[in-house]
């Protein structure tokens, strides 16, 4: 896989203090709470095994795919949900867990969708963000690690499908998209 990295931008090292950091802050905050941590699929799926292993307290689990780039590098501004939840959200609190924060398209619309199922509370945790990209403004309550305007690859993050299971989060080589 290493043809298609360019360089090493946040080590595995590097991740799992920061999923520790995050699991730790999660479980304060919702400790006595009725929490359900939904992940979002694909690019969330790696994040989330990690980071429901890093809460000490009881949660349930639950998973929703939604495809916004298609298999492009560049946001399409349009969700597509491919497959909801099955856990009722009345009387519980929702943590939204993705990969990484880009245009904030796919966050502002899954926010607005399960605001509406009256949840007793919605936040989002992301393991990456890169705030420079922002389209619609949203921000993340639990938020990992700030990156700059590359596209990155490994640690769930996909280019064309491919290498989501690099465990570094690595810069991908530009030929491979410009
Ligand atoms: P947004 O709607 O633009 O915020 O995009 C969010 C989704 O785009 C993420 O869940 C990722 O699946 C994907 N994405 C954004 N940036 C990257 C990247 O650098 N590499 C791989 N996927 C990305
Ligand atoms: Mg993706």
């Amino acid at each position: 896989m290493n043809e298609y990295i360019d360089s090493v931008l946040v080590t595995k090292e590097e991740i799992a203090a920061m999923v520790s950091r995050l699991g730790e802050q999660i479980s304060n905050e919702y400790r006595g709470k009725n929490l359900v941590v939904v992940g979002v699929l694909k690019g969330g799926f790696v994040f989330m095994a990690d980071l429901v292993r890093a809460i000490n307290i009881p949660c349930q689990m639950d998973f929703i795919s939604v495809s916004s780039y298609g298999c492009s590098t560049k946001s399409s501004g349009v969700v597509r949900l491919i497959k909801d939840i099955d856990i009722p959200l009345n009387d519980k609190h929702l943590l939204i867990v993705e990969d990484i924060i880009d245009t904030g398209l796919t966050l502002t619309y899954l926010k607005e969708m399960f605001k509406a199922r009256n949840p007793l509370s919605v936040k989002i945790c992301t393991a990456f963000d890169k705030p420079s990209r922002r389209k619609v403004e949203i921000k993340a309550e639990f938020c990992g690690i700030e990156i700059p305007d590359e596209y990155v690859i490994g640690y769930g993050l996909d280019f064309k499908e491919k290498l989501r299971n690099i465990p570094d989060l690595c810069i991908l080589k530009r030929k491979f998209y410009e």
